[in-house]
């Protein structure tokens, strides 16, 4: 990574780092999603051999695309807006530069541990104590550093996506702290201090503002800086964001009960994260309406600009998971769509729709900023546009396949004879979501060979960069 590109100004390097990694940690992760679509198609694909197995293979995926490509999309854009809305340096370069190998060390520990089985087996906090140990430090020194750069603004104002940034991460170190409370018996093995039931609570308290602030707020303050940059308008209503970000973070904490309906946790608790959730349809669609509509006036650059389409359609999903997540809150809703791929294709509705699009229009228009070219400025268009295309036919696929499967899965395992027997047995509906497995499969296939030319285009984008830098030093 060359330096020759930095700022007098502000730290772009750590920027430039974390850039660069969303994508390459982006086409790993999807790669993994990919074969593991593969397998619940083909199970012959999991070859007998446990580190390949699906079991195992599953929380590589969901780490490697929430924690490495989110992740290093997060510290990127974060980095780079709480800079220029501040208009001053990173607090701490050295602190910058320990989140960004620290975060790596982390990510090739989760490659290296979970496909052994080395695992808490508890979904999205897997990771075994030494390395949660090393997320907190790593975690520590980014709210340090951000909330230091914050601190030593230049301008008086803190723009609204520093907000949401600060919520993201300040949540998620108490939540991902307080539910990783363990006592360890060995290097690779540990107990929850949460017993039975409240384990459940915690466990989901997290999970759920895993979505709610890693994959929700983090990303509505990317939006919140591209969607206006890219439109070349100001925000629609800057009064409705600060309302949004008040409402959203205040609800999204009280509703992780939904993902424990009918469980053993206290009918109460169940039925206020119901009622939680559907309040959060509100605050949701407020965020998704204000980006919207901050394209007053410039909806035909829609026609020729396809970072704006990104940017944009990812609202789309934004609004349509976040209507479909209050609906499969509601408890009759939930006791056909639980445990089915309904879940799966909500997931992907987001984060596909959502997380993966918002992050990739954002990152087009920043990487050819950190190599010192104007915003956008990819060494192709054409293939920014070949990629959009690619990347929402997938996710259509993906969620549309997903929809089928899961509402015929509720369907069947809920169909009961007139003498009180199941209709039909788990394997045939298995069987009968065969062809949903194989199309979701070719809707990740195509989603991946987008971010494979996103690679190949961003790599071109440094590679004539450089040229440039060099033809400008040998003339000086
Ligand atoms: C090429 C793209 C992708 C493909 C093909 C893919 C495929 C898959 C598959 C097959 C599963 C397991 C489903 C099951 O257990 O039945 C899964 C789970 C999951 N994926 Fe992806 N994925 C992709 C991208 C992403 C991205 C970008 C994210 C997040 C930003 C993501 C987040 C998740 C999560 C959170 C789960 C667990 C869902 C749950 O437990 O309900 N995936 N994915
Ligand atoms: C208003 C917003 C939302 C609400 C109320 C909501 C609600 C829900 C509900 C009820 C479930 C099913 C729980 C179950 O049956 O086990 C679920 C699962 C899930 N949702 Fe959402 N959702 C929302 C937005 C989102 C967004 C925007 C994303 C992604 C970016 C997302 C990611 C997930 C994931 C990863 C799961 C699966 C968790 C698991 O079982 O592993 N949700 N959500």
């Amino acid at each position: 990574m060359s330096t020759s590109f930095d700022h007098p100004e502000y730290n772009y390097k750590v920027v430039r780092q974390f850039a660069i990694m969303t994508v390459v940690w982006g086409v790993v992760g999807m790669a993994m999603g990919v074969f593991i679509a593969a397998q619940l198609a083909w199970p012959q694909l999991n070859f007998d051999t446990p580190w390949l197995s699906f079991g195992r293979l599953r929380p590589l995926h969901t780490n490697a695309v929430i924690f490495a490509f989110g992740g290093c999309a997060l510290f990127a854009t974060s980095y780079y807006i709480v800079q220029r809305t501040g208009r001053t340096r990173l607090f701490s370069d050295t602190l910058a530069s320990f989140t960004f190998w620290g975060w790596q060390a982390v990510i090739v520990g989760a490659a290296i541990t979970l496909p052994l089985g080395i695992t808490s087996a508890k979904e999205y906090a897997e990771l075994e104590w030494p390395l949660d140990i090393l997320v907190t430090l790593v975690w520590v020194a980014y709210v340090v550093n951000f909330l230091g750069t914050v601190a030593i603004r230049k301008e008086s104002h803190i723009y609204v996506a520093n907000w949401f940034f600060a919520a993201f991460m300040i949540m998620i170190a108490i939540l991902y702290v307080g539910n990783n409370l363990v006592v360890p018996v060995s290097l690779t093995k540990a107990y929850s201090i949460w017993p039975g039931t409240i384990d459940a609570m915690i466990q989901w308290w997290w999970g759920h503002n895993a979505v709610g602030f890693f994959l929700t707020a983090g990303f509505l303050g990317m939006m919140y800086y591209f969607v206006p940059k890219q439109a070349g308008r100001p925000v629609y209503s800057y009064r409705l964001s600060i309302v949004h970000f008040w409402a959203l973070i205040s609800i999204y904490v009280w509703a992780g009960a939904h993902h424990l309906h009918y469980s053993a946790l206290p009918d109460w608790a169940q039925t206020s994260g119901m009622i939680m959730s559907l309040i959060l349809l509100a605050p949701s669609w407020g965020g998704m309406i204000n980006g919207m509509m901050t394209l007053s006036g410039a909806w035909h650059k829609l026609r020729t600009d396809p970072i704006l389409r990104f940017l944009v359609v990812s609202l789309s999903f934004y609004g349509m998971s976040t209507f479909e997540g209050p609906m499969m809150s509601i408890k009759t809703v939930n006791a056909l769509s639980h445990n089915t791929d309904w879940t799966i294709g909500h997931v992907h509705s987001g984060a596909l729709g959502w997380v993966a699009m918002v992050s990739i229009g954002a990152l087009y228009h920043l990487i050819p900023i950190m190599y010192g070219r104007k915003a956008g400025q990819m060494y192709s268009i054409g293939l920014i546009n070949l990629h959009f295309w690619l990347a929402t036919i997938g996710t259509v696929l993906y969620i549309a396949s997903m929809w089928v499967n899961g509402i015929m899965q509720g369907l069947m395992w809920r169909a009961v004879n007139e003498d009180g027997t199941l209709t039909y047995s788990f394997v045939e509906s298995v069987e009968a979501s065969h062809w949903g497995y194989v199309v979701r499969a070719i809707g990740g296939a195509l989603f991946l060979t987008g971010m494979l030319i996103m690679l190949f285009n961003v790599y071109m984008t440094t590679r004539e960069a450089n040229k440039q830098a060099g033809m400008v030093a040998a003339q000086a």
